[in-house]
């Protein structure tokens, strides 16, 4: 498996992914073409790829406010699944932050996703049942 951080020219790719493996995104919001190529800009290394035979099979978007990673949107191809690819995207998005001074890593998974809470406390984050995530938002696209 190869890692490579995702451009603009590969947009197609990874809306594809995300809705191949059946992950929420905000087409017309936060997730549109012109957002992500915004956003693209201020940080060239947001999405990490990981790569099979030249397939994007598993993506990750990275964040950090300068103190504490976040590992986002992470999604694997249905037929690669359960093969430890996402295991290995969350190793490697740690190097990412490392290399940056960061050595906090967290994750937002929603309570029904059982596969999701089993993979991050497979490869060691601390599940935090005594913290509720508040947000506000200008519109639902967002
Ligand atoms: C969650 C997801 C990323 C896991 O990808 P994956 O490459 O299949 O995961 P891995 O093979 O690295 O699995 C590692 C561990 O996670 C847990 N796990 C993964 N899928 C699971 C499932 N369907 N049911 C229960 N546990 C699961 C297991 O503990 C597994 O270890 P094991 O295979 O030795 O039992 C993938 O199922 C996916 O893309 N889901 C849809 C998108 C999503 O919900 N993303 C998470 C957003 S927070």
């Amino acid at each position: 498996m190869e890692f490579r951080y995702l451009k603009i020219e590969d947009y197609d790719e990874i809306t594809g992914l995300w809705k191949r493996a059946g992950l929420k995104f905000k087409p017309e919001g936060r997730d549109s073409k012109n957002e992500i190529k915004k956003q693209l800009k201020r940080y060239p290394d947001m999405f990490l790829g990981a790569y099979e035979d030249g397939k994007l099979i598993g993506i990750a978007l990275l964040t950090d406010d300068g103190r504490k990673g976040w590992i986002n949107r992470l999604a694997v191809d249905p037929e690669y699944r359960r093969k430890g690819v996402a295991q290995k995207i969350i190793l490697r998005a740690e190097e990412h932050f490392r290399n940056k001074g960061i050595n906090l890593f967290a994750a937002l998974i929603e309570d029904w996703n059982i596969p999701s809470m089993n993979l991050f406390q497979k490869v060691g984050y601390k599940f935090h049942k005594d913290i509720y995530y508040f947000t506000k938002r200008d519109s639902d696209e967002y």
